[in-house]
């Protein structure tokens, strides 16, 4: 949500060391306050261009062929320009009225389809009918770009696009702007940061055509249109469909593969206002990674009839048929291509503590037809699997090394391309999610919400390998499995525009309260949902957020958490930002006067520090409003679990709503110790509904302030 301001604090804190090459030119991002601008000048590119122009005369590198060069002239998100400069330039520049801050322009990183009837949306009821699954929500996608051929993008069912629509469809290299439709509304690329950075530029940098697929995969996840009979290799398979089914999509490919700017992601100020970078900044969303109720399996069955269902993803309908099965204590390490070489034919038993990885690869060097591979640890997170085989567990794999042994001729049949949904348990937070809290606004519990990350299946770019048999055949496909933060996110900003369609007034704030107070913290077995980042205990909020978004409560959330915009310059005031580094975000005048730490957020967080001592109480006081946007009359009861080891207080403890759009105020308390062990520890406020229809929980964290994890 809000992806340009999000932007913006990320370069305040990336940046705030300015590097300087002392000869040679690079790009900076120059930050103006445009109260300076001499009256004579008619618009702010035209200033702009006459502020470079005076530095060439001015500089000592005037007599150099290549002048300071603009790149970009922003004024929609901030007030300023992009330019390639000297260091002579970027000094005679600093001395000029009306510079707020410049900085070097910096790499910004990719942080980066069964999904939806995991999260229960369906077309009966809750959140895909009540918004018409996103009708006319414009969402903006700042990636690597797009595929328009897929089919994800085709038009079929859209009505006429909407007035309000002013962006365009550039064409380019490759990319014919009549392949925009009424899905794929437009498409822009923000290649001038790339080309000053690399000399060597290529055509295709001429081009909003994605040649990596991330873009494709992220933008098709967040309003991909529905595409039957899609499957990765015979796994998945099914229709396809983005979150938000019937929303617009505005691409802006501002990450080539040939290297990635900030001020081309910048450039992007145009078009409706979700994104989806990772970080923890107050006035985003940050969506954690999860697994699904989905298995890709392989099912193992031996000569003794004994039937066993593995994990694969082997991408093609292989012939492993009473195969013979070979256990031996030597070969079973799997980590030599001699020893396997060994075994010309059946199939091997792979039993180490080798990763899996490295196993599989060894064996797709050998003359092996198949093999089992035992592993306790394998978290089923990748689809790289490129030979027939199966993973199992060390107790099924003790039996089928029982009977290989005791067996007589003992054989082994597997069928490949099994899909089972509705497995449990999940969801699982992901293991390679980052964790809490940001180091750059502490005091705000990130990540807000987690949401499918694992193995999604999306859209992709048709001339690129997405699996392999052996070692030499890669493998196509219009469709690619695979997993991330950059996989959850699109989820969580598809559901922000499904709640934005069914509730236009909704701020973001409120948009994202909304998604974490209606967060599900238990799995799909009734229980706590678990992390395999930490062996499958118990997840913290450091980790998941409020759990598990659940999009049609999200719909009617009861009470909400608005912020404004001026909640977020008082935090930014608390946290002792100099005045030019608000002015760069805030871009014009502001007042610090009612300063806060103490943001309206739908969650709590506390972090002790080390030092302190373990045995004297600290006390944490919070301030929250919360606005009634149910129906009329409403009474609230605070329900408290205070975190282990910790108290909790709630003042007042019962909350009356007049009307919709009531607002009332109350004051959480908590009183902690510093803990040696650095543990996190949690646990929740709960507003209930005196008649039961909504409860509005919101975690509560204690956690140590230099992460352990
Ligand atoms: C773009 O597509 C239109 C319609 O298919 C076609 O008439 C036009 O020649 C194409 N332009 C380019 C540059 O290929
Ligand atoms: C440009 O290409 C040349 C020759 O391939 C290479 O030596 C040089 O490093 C490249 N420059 C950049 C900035 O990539
Ligand atoms: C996709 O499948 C649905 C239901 O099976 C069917 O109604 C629809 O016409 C199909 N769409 C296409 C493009 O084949
Ligand atoms: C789906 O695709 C497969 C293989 O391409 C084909 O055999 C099958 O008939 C298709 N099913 C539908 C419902 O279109
Ligand atoms: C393979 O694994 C075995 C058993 O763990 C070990 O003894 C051997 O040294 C390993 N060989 C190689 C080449 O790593
Ligand atoms: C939240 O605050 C914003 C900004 O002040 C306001 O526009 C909006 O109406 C408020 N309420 C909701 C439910 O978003
Ligand atoms: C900001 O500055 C004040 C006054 O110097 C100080 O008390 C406070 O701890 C500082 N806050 C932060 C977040 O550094
Ligand atoms: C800031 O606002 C307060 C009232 O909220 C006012 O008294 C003060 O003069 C303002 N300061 C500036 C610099 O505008
Ligand atoms: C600061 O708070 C006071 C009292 O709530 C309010 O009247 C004033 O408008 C606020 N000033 C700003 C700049 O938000
Ligand atoms: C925390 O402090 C205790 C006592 O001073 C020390 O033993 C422990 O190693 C510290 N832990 C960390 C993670 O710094
Ligand atoms: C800290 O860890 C130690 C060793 O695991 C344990 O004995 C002790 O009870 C723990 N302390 C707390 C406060 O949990």
């Amino acid at each position: 949500m809000e992806c340009f301001k999000q932007i913006l604090l990320f370069f305040l804190f990336a940046c705030s060391v300015v590097n300087l090459v002392s000869s040679e030119r690079s790009t900076y991002i120059v930050h103006m306050d445009k109260s300076f601008m001499p009256k004579p000048f008619s618009s702010h590119q035209h200033w702009y261009s006459s502020i470079l122009d005076s530095l060439k005369s001015t500089s000592p590198n005037s007599h150099q062929e290549n002048p300071p060069i603009l790149l970009y002239t922003y004024d929609t998100v901030l007030h300023g320009f992009s330019a390639l400069l000297s260091r002579a330039e970027l000094e005679a520049l600093k001395k000029l009225l009306g510079l707020v801050s410049a900085y070097s322009d910096k790499v910004a990183t990719l942080d980066t389809t069964h999904s939806c009837e995991f999260l229960s949306l369906n077309p009966f009821t809750g959140l895909w009918p009540a918004s018409e699954y996103g009708k006319d929500v414009i969402v903006g996608v700042m990636d690597t770009g797009v595929w328009p051929e897929s089919l994800s993008y085709k038009d079929d069912g859209m009505t006429e696009i909407p007035s309000r629509w002013k962006g365009g469809c550039d064409g380019g290299f490759d990319f014919n702007s009549s392949l925009c439709n009424k899905k794929l509304i437009g498409a822009k690329y923000f290649n001038k940061g790339v080309l000053a950075a690399n000399p060597n530029n290529t055509k295709k940098m001429y081009s909003a055509r994605d040649t990596d697929g991330h873009g494709t995969h992220t933008s098709s996840t967040v309003g991909g249109n529905s595409v039957n009979n899609t499957s990765f290799f015979g796994y998945a398979l099914g229709t396809a469909r983005g979150v938000a089914p019937r929303a617009r999509l505005a691409i802006y490919k501002v990450i080539f593969k040939e290297w990635s700017y900030a001020s081309d992601v910048l450039a992007g100020n145009v078009g409706t206002r979700l994104g989806y970078l990772h970080n923890g900044i107050p006035w985003v969303l940050t969506v954690a990674a999860a697994s699904m109720d989905r298995w890709f399996a392989g099912s193992l069955t031996l000569g003794n009839g004994l039937t066993i269902t593995g994990w694969s993803l082997f991408p093609a309908r292989a012939f492993v048929h009473n195969s013979a099965l070979i256990y031996s204590k030597t070969i079973a390490a799997c980590n030599s291509t001699e020893l396997l070489s060994r075994v010309s034919f059946g199939t091997v038993i792979c039993d180490t503590s080798e990763s899996f990885y490295s196993q599989i690869d060894y064996v797709s060097q050998s003359n092996v037809q198949a093999a089992i591979f035992i592993s306790s640890y394998y978290t089923y997170e990748d689809s790289h699997f490129n030979y027939p085989g199966v993973i199992i567990s060390p107790d099924e794999g003790a039996k089928v090394i029982n009977y290989a042994l005791k067996g007589k001729n003992p054989t082994a049949t597997i069928k490949f391309q099994q899909t089972f949904v509705g497995t449990t348990t999940a969801p699982v937070v992901a293991g390679y999610t980052s964790r809490g809290p940001s180091p750059s606004y502490p005091g705000i519990l990130k990540p807000d919400v987690m949401a499918p990350g694992t193995l999604v299946l999306a859209s992709w770019i048709p001339n690129d390998a997405v699996s392999q048999i052996g070692q030499n055949i890669g493998l196509s496909n219009d469709f690619n499995l695979i997993s991330g933060t950059s996989m959850a996110c699109p989820h969580g900003a598809g559901i922000a525009a499904l709640l934005k369609g069914a509730h236009p007034g909704w701020s973001p704030a409120a948009i994202r309260s909304a998604m974490v107070t209606t967060a599900n913290p238990f799995d799909n077995t009734g229980n706590p949902i678990k992390d395999i980042g930490f062996n499958y205990a118990v997840a913290t909020p450091i980790s998941m957020g409020a759990g598990e978004v659940d999009p049609n409560s999200a719909l009617d959330p009861g009470l909400i958490y608005n912020a404004t915009a001026q909640d977020y310059i008082n935090l930014l005031c608390s946290m002792n930002y100099t005045q030019m580094q608000i002015l760069t975000i805030k871009r014009s005048n502001y007042n610090c006067s009612n300063q806060s730490s103490d943001l309206n957020y739908p969650s709590f967080i506390v972090l002790y520090t080390n030092g302190t001592s373990t045995k004297s109480v600290l006390t944490k006081k919070f301030e929250r409003v919360v606005t009634n946007v149910g129906d009329g009359v409403a009474t609230y009861k605070a329900k408290v679990t205070a975190p282990k080891g910790s108290d909790v207080s709630v003042y007042p403890e019962t909350l009356v709503f007049g009307q919709k759009y009531d607002q009332q105020t109350y004051s959480l308390r908590i009183y902690y110790t510093a803990d040696q062990n650095q543990t996190v520890t949690f646990g929740s406020v709960i507003w209930v509904e005196e008649n039961g229809k909504h409860t509005v929980r919101s975690p509560i964290v204690v956690a140590p302030m230099i992460p352990v994890w």
